[in-house]
C-alpha cells in the first residue's frame, strides 16, 4: 500500500459520510421499520430526515436498543444486529456533525412493495372482521378465528402474514386449531388471548414480527396443514395514542413434496414459578438429555415482561458447552422464532439445559407490578411463563422413533409430577 492509499483509507475511517457509510446502513438494518407505514415512528429514508436524528441514532444504536435484537448468541438466520465498527461509525458520524458527502455516491432508498415477497399465495385469507384497537391503555391480544379455509390437508413451505395497521400491529403468531375450541370461543371479533392461544395441541405454523421475513420452511421439513383446520392468528396490538383499526392478511405457500425428515419440537418449561416482591434473580431450570442424534434448528423462547434474561445451552458428551440461547436483556415486546444460522449437531446423551432468570425488584423497569407484588405462574400479563421449544431433526431417520418415545414418556412423567 502506498502512503496515498493509507492516507485515503485512514481520511475515509475518520469521516463517515451519509452518502458514503450511512445511507446503506440505515437502509440495509433500519429501513425495513422506518419507513412511511412502517412500525416505527418515524421514517429514515433520506439525509435530511437520519440527520436529524443522529445524536438519538448514535444512542440508541451504542445501547444496543435498535435495531431491536434480543439474542446476543449463537449466530441465527436474519440477525438484524450490528457489529461495533458500525456502531461506532454512527456515534462518530454524530460527532462530526452528521455530514452528507456527495449525494452522488448515495444508493437509492429502498421501495417496499405492496404484493406478497414470494409471490402468488396458494392460500389466502384475512381476519373475518375489522378489529378496533383504542387510542391508549395496556396492549391488547386478541385471536382471531379463520375458520376451515381448506378442505384438503396440504405440506406448508412457507407463510407471510401482512399486518393491516403497522402502527398498532406489534406481532403476530399463526396457530392452527383442530380442536373446535378456537371457534368456540370466538365472539365474532376473536377472543383474548395473552400468552397461549387457549387450546391443544397448539401448533404454530410460524409469525411475524416487524422487520421480517416471510416465514419459510427448512428445506425437505414442511409443515402439515390439516385437512379442515381453522386458522388462529394471535395478534399482538400496541395502542398508537390515535383509535385505530386494523385487518391482517395472511398466506399460504404448499409444496407437493411431503417432508424427508420430521421436526420436532422438545419444550422446556417451569409450572412452578412462585416469585416474591422485591427477588431480582428468581431463577428456573429445565433439563433433558437427546437420546439420539439431533440437528437443532431453531428455538422459541416464551415468557411475560418479569423475565429478564433466558439461557438455553447443550453439553455434549465430551464436555464441550455450546450456547443454544442467550438473551441477556429479554423484551416481551420484541420476542421472535429464531432459526439458526446453520443446524446444530447435539449427539446422543448430550444434555440441554434452560435457565430463565427472573427480575421481580422495582428496578425492572417492565414489571407491571408498581411496587413489586408475589408472582405466579400462569398466562395473564401480570403472571409468569418459562417456555423454550427446541426444534430438532434426528440426524437419521430411522431415530425419530425412539425421540418421540422418549418426549412422549418424559411430558407424562412431568404431568404426574405436577
Ligand atoms: C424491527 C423494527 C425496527 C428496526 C429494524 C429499527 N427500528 Fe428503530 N424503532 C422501531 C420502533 C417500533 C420504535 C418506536 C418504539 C420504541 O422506541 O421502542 C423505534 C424507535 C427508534 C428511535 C427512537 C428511540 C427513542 O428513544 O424514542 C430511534 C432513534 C431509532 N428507532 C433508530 C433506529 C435505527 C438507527 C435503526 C437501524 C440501525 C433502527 N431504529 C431499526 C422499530 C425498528
Amino acid at each position: 500500500m502506498g502512503p496515498a492509499v493509507i492516507a485515503a483509507f485512514f481520511a475515509a475511517a475518520a469521516a463517515p459520510t451519509f452518502s458514503h457509510d450511512i445511507a446503506p446502513l440505515v437502509y440495509r438494518r433500519c429501513a425495513t421499520c422506518h419507513h412511511g407505514g412502517g412500525v416505527a415512528p418515524f421514517p429514515l429514508l433520506t439525509y435530511r430526515e437520519v440527520a436529524r436524528h443522529a445524536g438519538q441514532i448514535a444512542t440508541v444504536t451504542a445501547k444496543r436498543y435498535m435495531p431491536p435484537w434480543l439474542p446476543t448468541a449463537p449466530h441465527f438466520q436474519h440477525e438484524m444486529k450490528l457489529t461495533p465498527g458500525e456502531i461506532a461509525m454512527f456515534g462518530k458520524w454524530a460527532a462530526e456533525g452528521a455530514p452528507e458527502g456527495n449525494p452522488r455516491e448515495e444508493p437509492k432508498a429502498p421501495v417496499f412493495a405492496e404484493g406478497w415477497t414470494l409471490g402468488k399465495p396458494d392460500l389466502e385469507a384475512e381476519m373475518p372482521a375489522t378489529f378496533t384497537v383504542p387510542a391508549e391503555g395496556l396492549d391488547v391480544y386478541q385471536c382471531f378465528v379463520i375458520r376451515a379455509p381448506s378442505p384438503r390437508a396440504h405440506w406448508v413451505r412457507a407463510i407471510d402474514i401482512r399486518p393491516g395497521n403497522p402502527k398498532v400491529v406489534h406481532h403476530v403468531i399463526l396457530f392452527q386449531d383442530i380442536s373446535g375450541t378456537a371457534r368456540q370461543r370466538d365472539r365474532g371479533s376473536g377472543y383474548p388471548c395473552f400468552g397461549t392461544p387457549g387450546f391443544l395441541p397448539a401448533r404454530g405454523l410460524g409469525g411475524w414480527t416487524p422487520g421480517a421475513l416471510p416465514f419459510v420452511s427448512p428445506e425437505g421439513i414442511p409443515e402439515l396443514l390439516h385437512a379442515n383446520a381453522d386458522l388462529v392468528l394471535q395478534v399482538h396490538y400496541h395502542p398508537s395514542g390515535r383509535v385505530e383499526t386494523d385487518r391482517t392478511r395472511l398466506a399460504i405457500y404448499y409444496t407437493p413434496q411431503p417432508p424427508k425428515r420430521r421436526m420436532m419440537d422438545i419444550p422446556f418449561t417451569s409450572t412452578r414459578i412462585d416469585i416474591p416482591p422485591g427477588d431480582a434473580a428468581y431463577k428456573v431450570t429445565d433439563h433433558f438429555t437427546v437420546p439420539v442424534d439431533v440437528d437443532a434448528i431453531g428455538v422459541i423462547p416464551h415468557a411475560h415482561y418479569v423475565c429478564r434474561r433466558m439461557y438455553a445451552y447443550a453439553v455434549l458428551p465430551d464436555g464441550t458447552r455450546r450456547t443454544l440461547l442467550s438473551i441477556p436483556n429479554w423484551d416481551f415486546n420484541w420476542q421472535g422464532q429464531y432459526r439458526y444460522a446453520a443446524p446444530i449437531r447435539l449427539p446422543a446423551d448430550t444434555r440441554i439445559e434452560m435457565e430463565f432468570t427472573y427480575d421481580n425488584s422495582a428496578a425492572n423497569p417492565r414489571n407491571p407490578n408498581q411496587p413489586p407484588a408475589r408472582v405466579r405462574y400462569g398466562p395473564g400479563t401480570k403472571d409468569e411463563m418459562a417456555g423454550l421449544h427446541l426444534q430438532v431433526v434426528a440426524v437419521d431417520p430411522a431415530d425419530e422413533e425412539e425421540l418421540s418415545n422418549t418426549l412422549w414418556g418424559r411430558m407424562i412423567r412431568a404431568q404426574m409430577g405436577r
